[in-house]
């Protein structure tokens, strides 16, 4: 990976302290060449993004605007998480309103962890018939892989360690950040 000079900054949420791993100039231009790449893909196809809500729907909502086409959007919302720690298991809260029969998905997470979430997501998807279905995923942490998942597009590949910002929350806070954070060890 590059070495950025950027000015590391602290910040603290309840009783945790976080320190910078991404800019926002980072994130937008990573953001700018996730969208160019599915505008190549599917600028005439009228997608469909879905987003993963909650910790997703900042990274969304920046991924649409950078992709250059008709598209649509919808909003789905499964809960696995609780802290920092993984519950291990996945509900939908609240379901799509979308048809997505002969629609192109585009299914839009923020960060891919044990890969639970999106395993158990993405056979709900598959028994609608869509046309297509790919994964955008703003974070990935490889080290952490349990499920199954085949992801497109990654924004970044990080470690194991416990992120916020972005869309991202520990307990609640954080998801207004415009960086990436870290937690310090
Ligand atoms: P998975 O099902 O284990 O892949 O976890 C995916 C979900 O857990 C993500 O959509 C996040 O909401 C949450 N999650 C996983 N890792 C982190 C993290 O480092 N910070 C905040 N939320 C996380
Ligand atoms: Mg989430």
């Amino acid at each position: 990976m590059e070495t950025y000079t950027d000015t590391k900054h602290h910040i603290q949420l309840h009783d945790l302290l976080f320190v910078t791993l991404f800019s926002e100039k980072q994130v937008q231009e990573r953001v700018q060449e996730l969208g160019a790449a599915l505008t190549l893909k599917y600028r005439d196809k009228n997608p469909l993004f879905v987003s993963i809500l909650s910790g997703a729907f900042v990274f969304a909502a920046d991924l649409m605007r950078a992709f250059d086409g008709n598209c649509t959007v919808g909003f789905v919302k499964l809960a696995s998480y609780s802290g920092t720690q993984s519950t291990g298991k996945v509900q939908t809260v609240m379901g799509l309103e979308n048809d997505l029969e002969g629609r192109h998905i585009i299914v839009v997470e923020d960060i891919v962890d044990s890969g639970r979430t999106l395993h158990f997501f993405l056979r709900h998807l598959r028994e609608q018939k869509p046309a297509s279905i790919c994964t955008v995923a703003f974070l990935r942490k490889p080290d952490s892989l349990e499920f199954p998942v085949d992801v497109e597009y990654v924004g970044f590949d990080i470690d194991n360690r416990f992120v916020v910002g972005y869309g991202l929350d520990y307990d609640g806070l954080g998801r207004n950040l415009a960086g990436v954070y870290q937690l310090q060890e």
